[in-house]
């Protein structure tokens, strides 16, 4: 297929559609977290939850325009604190109103905590086709510090049960540059990780958040010297043990890329259901794009008549760097006629500000595509400023 750059002013065009749903409950909150996710207190409204996001599906669907989904992420919060059972019917009620592509691909996020909960394999019959489980270190000492709520023996034991229900890919969140972490205890995790040969690795550096507890009292983390040996070194042991990069921070043996991830990253199309979630959507004919968000805190979402607390367009000028901030963290070189598909402005509109990144080594210039160097991917924030 050709990559040719269009002639004439380029056209938008309808990219994939994926949905996002957010469940925004966990038994507790993590000191590091500022998700939008509360600690729940007594019963969960699983019932209600589901019917209401069902509803806020239903008040987007204009956006879909005949597409088929292509991927759905359950996300949180903790989506295993629900029961397969409204994991089941939320989907059947998705396929409802929303045909799915042949090969969809279904994420649902696990906490290893929750395991008693519903078992693995019952969110793969009610539809789940890939579990991301949050298993964040396999050391008991780090996994205090994190307040997380499982420790050693359930994160392993997850990831084994994960691989045991026999989903299509399961994915392992890892996390490093955790307090008072050594190098050897990241690299051991790491090789902890990969004995459970999860197909995909999320690997994250701990960031320090605004309104999280760990802001307010930062604990002690490892010096920038080690944090860079951790992650030159964790990059190298990742990709010895099969694991390729394709973003910043996620990893996967090959096929076995996060669709979901992907599109976003591609700046694709998705609908977001559920308290905060949100949204970007493409209207073609009418060359607009908009972003959407949800009611942000249970209370105002559950029972409300109107779920939207937002929707605002994407202006014409802010699409090369919204589509730039998305696409620059993907390892794939950028085809000029994605570009021009998804933001429907012609290459040529950045064409300056591309030749001056290639002028300082940040990317190589093609007829057809732009690569990030090396230089690049460690320069990423200098390169979007050419576009502000
Ligand atoms: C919404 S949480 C996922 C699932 C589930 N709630 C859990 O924690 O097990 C997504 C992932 O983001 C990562 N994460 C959350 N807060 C982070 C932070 N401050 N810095 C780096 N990674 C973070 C964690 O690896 C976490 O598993
Ligand atoms: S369990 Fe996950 S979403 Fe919930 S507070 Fe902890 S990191 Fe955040």
């Amino acid at each position: 297929m050709s990559q040719a750059v269009t002639q004439g002013s380029p056209s938008l065009a309808l990219p994939p559609l994926s949905l996002y749903v957010h469940i925004p409950w966990c038994v507790q909150k993590c000191p590091y977290c500022d998700f939008n996710s509360h600690g729940k207190q007594g019963e969960l409204p699983q019932e209600e939850y589901v019917d209401d996001l069902l509803k806020d599906l239903d008040a987007d669907l204009g956006y879909v325009q005949g597409r088929k989904l292509h991927s759905i992420f359950i996300g949180g919060g903790t989506p295993s604190l629900f029961d397969a059972s409204a994991i089941g019917r939320l989907l059947d009620g998705v396929k409802q109103r929303i045909p799915f592509e042949a090969d969809i691909e279904i994420t649902m996020e696990a906490n290893p905590g929750t395991l008693e909960h519903d078992d693995f394999s019952a969110y793969r019959s009610a539809g789940v086709t890939r579990l991301s489980v949050g298993v964040q270190s396999f050391s008991k000492d780090k996994l205090n510090l994190l307040g997380r709520i499982h420790g050693k023996d359930e994160a392993t034991r997850a990831a084994e049960l994960a691989k045991a229900a026999g989903y299509q890919s399961f994915n392992l969140d890892l996390m490093h540059g955790l307090p008072n972490q050594s190098f050897e205890e990241a690299m051991a995790d790491i090789d902890t990780a990969a004995s459970l040969n999860p197909p995909h690795l999320s690997w994250y550096q701990l960031t320090i958040e605004p309104n999280t507890l760990f802001h307010s009292r930062p604990p002690q983390l490892p010096d920038d010297e080690d944090l860079w040996r951790i992650y030159e070194q964790g990059q190298k042991k990742l990709a010895a043990l099969g694991y390729e990069q394709y973003e910043i921070s996620a990893y996967a043996k090959p096929g076995f890329q996060c669709r979901h991830n992907l599109n976003y990253w591609q700046f694709g199309d998705y609908l977001g259901i559920g308290c905060g979630a949100h949204g970007k959507l493409t209207l073609a004919t009418e060359n607009r794009i908009v972003r959407t968000v949800k009611i942000k805190h249970p209370k105002g979402y559950l029972g409300a008549s109107d779920f939207m607390f937002e929707c605002s367009e994407v202006a014409e000028e802010d699409r090369p760097l919204e589509y730039l901030m998305n696409r620059l963290r993907l390892m794939s070189p950028i085809p000029k006629s994605e570009f021009e598909a998804r933001t429907g402005i012609s290459a040529d509109t950045i064409a300056g500000g591309m030749q001056c990144a290639a002028e300082r080594g940040l990317i190589e210039n093609s007829d057809s595509h732009w690569t990030l160097t090396p230089k690049g991917h460690m320069f990423v924030n200098d390169l979007l400023s050419q576009f502000l």
